[in-house]
């Protein structure tokens, strides 16, 4: 994942974020008041430097002040329930640089008892320091530390610190959040549904989603459903499409289509071959290439031949009228044999000119590509076509696939026409919009209202073409 990746996840999942973000700091403030208060009290001793001796010898001093020879007289003393050592993690002494003076703090829950203790342990450590300093043969020591401060009462807490606590809240929660939407992101990283794909279009700054194909477990028989079911859902869906083909604004017009997706069978070809159908059910005339020179599939969906086709016309081995087959409803230019340098000839001169050609004698003409990130024959056509036309397979492509083939498209400059989501099952989608009216002619009604009624019941939707590939150009071919 780099950066933009990163942003990208924020940007989805910013709610979860915030909201542990939240989290983290309510439990901060909470913990931080649940916390026992604690006070401290500090007492700072004065300990001259002997005549002779150079530099300061606070710091050794501030060292040995939670030492047990300090703490347990002062427990002794003071009749504490604590053990010398548990006395010693309440102390903490430091020497400030540049003085003679050691400050000797103590805590606990009770502001008076810090007071004394601090004033017990900086007395006792008097004590010592002197006896330490004693000449070695005996008399007194040439310095008397002495309290030069004793300690004051607190009048507040030092510990909670609100502040402190709540920043600690916030920096946990921050953590936790963003490790919960990484996680969730990966669990969750297949788009699924129509509005999970527009979301992520409108992060990534893709194109527009034109329209849902629901999935249909009959596809492999009714591979062209415009024509074979054209009143169920999936050819609504690639109604829908053409029609909002219609409403997204393009520069260089979009005659001419490059369908593609980021990974192998997401749907190209079933979207390609659906949508020329669809298209010409409006009487325009249409043109389906198939450019993917690796899984050429057109030619096998259509019951067409692909023995001769674009790879033929590019090599000039045949010219193009001789390659195009024409169906009753739109035609078809098949692939060809397959060559063995599809990227190459998918980016000559030859292939654009074929477009040009095709795009002068059609109203529409759709190319079925490889797909995007496996290989560049998608994104070498670019300088040939008008459009991209994305497919993405719900529950199969992943937030970062699209985002990858949306990247690589946007660096054609060719412009992203739209997107399609093929596969969904999602309810409420496009595709669930059935024709309804034939069960009308089912309705118990009286007799006179009946022919009204049967009227209204004769099948919804355009008449349903049969393929019939017409004339097929075998015969003419190399
Ligand atoms: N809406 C759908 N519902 C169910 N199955 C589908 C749908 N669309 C396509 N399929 C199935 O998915 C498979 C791949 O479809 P298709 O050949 O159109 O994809 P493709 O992207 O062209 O694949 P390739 O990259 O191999 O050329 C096929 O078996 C097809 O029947
Ligand atoms: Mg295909």
């Amino acid at each position: 994942m780099d950066l933009r990746d990163y942003i990208m996840l924020l940007a989805r999942r910013w709610r979860i974020v915030a909201a542990v973000l939240l989290l983290g700091a309510v439990v901060g403030y909470l913990g931080g008041h649940a916390e026992t208060p604690q006070y401290k009290a500090t007492a700072t001793l004065f300990v001259p430097p002997p005549p002779a001796a150079s530099g300061s010898r606070a710091p050794s001093y501030a060292a040995i002040a939670a030492s047990p020879q300090v703490t347990a007289p002062v427990v002794h003393e003071l009749g504490l329930p604590l053990t010398p050592g548990q006395l010693a993690r309440r102390i903490s002494a430091d020497a400030p640089p540049g003085t003679a003076l050691v400050r000797i703090s103590a805590d606990d829950p009770v502001p008076a008892a810090a007071t004394r203790i601090a004033n017990a342990v900086a007395q006792r450590l008097a004590v010592i320091v002197e006896r330490l300093d004693r000449p070695a043969g005996g008399g007194s020591a040439p310095v008397r530390p002495t309290v030069a401060i004793p300690a004051s009462v607190p009048s507040a807490p030092h510990l909670p610190t609100l502040l402190l606590d709540l920043t600690i809240g916030l920096l946990a929660g921050l953590v936790a959040g963003l490790v919960l939407a990484l996680f969730m992101d990966g669990a969750d990283s297949v788009l699924r549904t129509a509005d999970a794909l527009a979301v992520e279009l409108d992060l990534i700054g893709g194109p527009p989603l034109l329209g849902t194909i629901p999935k249909d477990g009959r596809v492999a028989r009714r591979s062209v459903a415009v024509l074979a079911d054209p009143h169920g859902p999936r050819a609504e869906g690639y109604r829908r499409v053409r029609t909002n083909l219609r409403f997204v604004p393009s520069d260089r017009g979009a005659k001419v289509l490059a369908v593609t997706s980021a990974l192998p069978g997401e749907g190209k070809t079933s979207t390609a071959v659906n949508l020329a159908a669809a298209l010409a059910e409006t009487g325009a005339r249409v043109c389906l290439v198939d450019a993917d020179l690796r899984r050429a599939r057109v030619a096998d969906t259509l019951g067409l031949t692909r023995s001769a086709g674009l790879s033929t016309a590019l090599l000039g081995q045949a010219g193009l009228d001789d390659v195009l087959q024409h169906l009753d409803t739109f035609t078809v230019l098949a692939s060809g044999p397959l060559p063995s340098n599809p990227t190459e000839l998918l980016g000559t001169e030859a292939m654009r000119r074929t477009l040009l050609d095709l795009a002068e004698r059609f109203d529409h003409v759709l190319v079925d590509t490889a797909p995007l990130l496996p290989v560049a024959d998608a994104t070498v056509l670019a300088p040939a076509v008008d459009g991209y036309l994305l497919v993405v397979r719900a529950h199969r492509t992943t937030r970062r696939e699209l985002a990858r083939s949306v990247r690589a498209l946007q660096h054609t400059g060719t412009a992203l026409t739209g997107t399609v989501l093929n596969g969904s099952s999602g309810r409420g989608d496009a595709g669930s919009y059935r024709c309804r009216r034939p069960t009308l002619a089912r309705v118990p009604a009286p007799r006179r209202y009946r022919p009204v009624l049967q009227l209204l019941a004769r099948p919804c939707g355009p008449t349903p073409h049969a393929i019939a590939p017409f004339p097929t150009t075998e015969s003419a071919l190399p």
